[in-house]
């Protein structure tokens, strides 16, 4: 037997309104066509009045802990990754903890942007397997909506609002059939800020700032670092591309994930692809995506998932798990 972190249950929430492609071409000098083309994007959810990364963030929770059968004072863990927090402080972690109505517990935020969920996860994981917590939220949400240039169309039309949660918790596993988070791997490069970033901050100018990105180049780097690093992720578990059930990856782009599938010779059919309804949702896109799936009942108990992602800074990770 072997402790590990399972997840016991995940949610999602995506804000009210709707914005299709086409909705998006009134405001912005884009089409359809060319979103679709390039990134298999064919709307995305923008938040609205009274809608926040928290309230997001709130409601993925609650449905979380809902498809968990687990109550919110089990909570003694909440680890929030976003790079759109409510407030520069206190955590948005706090602000979650608070509406959950959870006395006591550990709470923060993590940054590592779109791989957030992925940093989260693997923070959580090792508190859970060092005895620090039992039961964990771990949640991705944002609203990149709030930090978009809407004059800048290479960016604006790529982005969405939303959140997804899982609820973590420390079980004692077969070693060998049982469930749980196999093995994760992190990584950060600081030298590529430029490419991928935003343009203030409360340190430098004071503002939120805009997000900056020069896409051809982000591209070829997220093809090649998340094609090793799930390399690496499954060497690490002693785990064949062929047997993995189900890639859970970071919505950014649709031929992004194609390549990527490619380059491990992985079948397409087994990539779990969200980007053409959610768009980019940073650190929310995974749970998100792993929620859809889980829900339409593609991912089942026992199946062999590997999530992954890559965004500014830049920072990519991936973790294997059988669900
Ligand atoms: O989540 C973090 C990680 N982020 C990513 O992984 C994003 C990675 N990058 C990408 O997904 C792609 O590079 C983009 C989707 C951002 C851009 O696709 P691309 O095929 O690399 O296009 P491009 O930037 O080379 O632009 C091609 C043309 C340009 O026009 P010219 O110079 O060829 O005349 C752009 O001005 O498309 C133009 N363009 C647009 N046209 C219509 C750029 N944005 C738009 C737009 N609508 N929204």
């Amino acid at each position: 037997m072997t402790l590990r972190s399972v997840i016991m249950g995940t949610g999602s929430a995506l804000p009210r309104r709707c914005v299709s492609n086409d909705e998006l071409a009134q405001t912005v000098d884009t089409s359809d066509a060319w979103i679709v083309e390039r990134t298999g994007i064919r709307q995305r959810y923008i938040a609205g009045e009274g809608e926040t990364t928290t309230t997001l963030a709130v409601e993925a929770s609650r449905h979380a802990l809902e498809a968990a059968g687990v109550a919110p004072d089990e909570v003694d863990l909440i680890v929030l990754a976003t790079a759109t927090p409510d407030q520069t402080f206190p955590a948005s972690a706090t602000i979650v903890q608070a509406q959950l109505g959870i006395p006591d517990c550990v709470a923060f935020d993590v940054g590592a942007v779109c791989s957030g969920f992925l940093y989260a996860l693997t923070v959580a994981d090792n508190m859970l397997r060092g005895g620090a917590a039992r039961t964990a939220l771990v949640i991705g949400a944002e609203t990149f909506s709030r930090i978009l240039d809407w004059e800048d169309r290479a960016t604006c039309v790529l982005f969405g609002d939303g959140a997804g949660a899982v609820v973590l918790r420390a079980q004692e596993t077969d070693a060998q059939a049982g469930r749980g988070i196999l093995a994760s791997k992190l990584h950060a490069d600081g030298r590529y800020n430029a490419l991928l970033n935003v343009d203030g901050g409360p340190s430098t100018t004071g503002t939120v700032g805009k997000v900056r990105m020069k896409g051809q180049d982000v591209f070829r780097h997220a093809v090649v670092n998340l094609a090793e690093v799930l390399r690496e992720v499954l060497a690490s578990a002693g785990v064949a591309a062929g047997e993995i059930d189900w890639v859970v990856p970071h919505q950014a782009n649709a031929r992004i994930l194609d390549a990527t599938a490619r380059k491990l010779k992985l079948d397409p059919a087994k990539v779990v692809m969200t980007v053409d309804r959610h768009a980019n949702t940073s650190a929310a896109s995974v749970p998100l995506a792993l929620d859809v799936a889980v829900r339409d009942g593609r991912i089942r108990k026992g199946d062999l998932v590997v999530l992954e992602a890559m965004g500014g800074g830049f920072t990519w990770g991936a973790s294997l798990l059988r669900y």
